[in-house]
């Protein structure tokens, strides 16, 4: 059961997020990635958890899968939807949450999320619903931002100066390997790990900082705009972690991969 807080976390959440579409422009090539490292076919059932605006989906019926794309933002899922037509593909994308995925048991071949799973507050619910719905010999295959690199560092920046309310897990903790073999425990097994990165085009440190403070931390950043003191230091901290990743005119962000087979 879900208390107040955690409803009105997720409200924020889509908030929050209805600013991300910009970005799919660095999140479509690391969709490539995670449909290739999924290993899935072309007709297999494939479900897009926290699918944005649909960059894995549509990546996957490209190459022939039944795809299908939940999100919890509905601007998200329009520009998913925006997205499909475009590609001139088929994909079912419809508004839902991770922890209360709208399919019954067994109705996929492939579970597949793109930084997107690990926003869920509770890794447990989260995990056990996109096993749920997976079928038996089935692959559950995400990518995740690790604690101590740029991307989860940046978020745990946010976490300092914005505490999340109670109940709700640090998203980073999704990309460390033990965590991962934690959470799929002896669901499943042929559990492996991969490394990849996004190379995220930024002019200037200031430019990323703009990308990021016009996106997926818009709400934080006016929040933080009514004490300029804290806003200030925050530019600073988030100037002085990001920079050992910035290199010819980019952020070097490095992310894991996960998969398994479901016994
Ligand atoms: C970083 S974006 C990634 C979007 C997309 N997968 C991509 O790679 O471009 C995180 C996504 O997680 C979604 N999200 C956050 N919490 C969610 C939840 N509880 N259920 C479903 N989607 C959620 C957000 O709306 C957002 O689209």
């Amino acid at each position: 059961m879900e208390n107040d807080a955690l409803i009105a976390f997720k409200e924020v959440q889509k908030e929050n997020w209805s600013l991300f579409a910009p970005l799919e422009a660095v999140t479509t090539i690391c969709a490539a990635s995670l449909v290739r490292f999924s290993r899935i076919k072309p007709g297999d059932k494939v479900l897009d958890v926290a699918c944005g605006t649909g960059v894995v989906a549509i990546t996957a019926a490209k190459i022939g899968a039944k795809a299908s794309g939940i999100d919890l933002c509905p601007a998200l899922v329009n520009r998913a939807q925006e997205n499909t037509a475009i590609a001139n593909v088929t994909v079912d994308v419809q508004e839902g949450d991770v922890e209360s995925l709208p399919f019954p048991d067994h109705s996929f071949d492939a579970v597949l999320s793109q930084f997107g799973h690990m926003f869920a507050p509770r890794p447990q619910v989260a995990i056990q619903e996109m096993l749920r719905v997976l079928k038996p010999g089935g692959i559950i295959a995400f990518s995740t931002w690790p604690p101590h690199l740029c991307v989860g560092k940046m978020f745990g920046l946010v976490s300092k100066f914005s505490p999340p309310p109670e109940g709700v897990s640090p998203p980073p903790l999704w990309g460390e390997p033990h965590f991962v073999r934690q959470q799929l425990a002896d669901a499943v097994e042929d559990l492996a790990f991969a490394q990849d990165f996004m190379l995220f085009p930024a002019l200037s440190l200031g430019h990323y900082q703009q990308s990021i403070e016009t996106g997926p931390i818009y709400e934080f950043i006016q929040n933080l705009k009514k004490e300029p003191a804290r806003l200030e230091q925050f530019r600073k901290e988030l100037q002085t972690l990001v920079s050992p990743y910035y290199v010819d005119n980019h952020l070097h962000q490095h992310y894991l991969m996960s998969r398994a087979r479901k016994k």
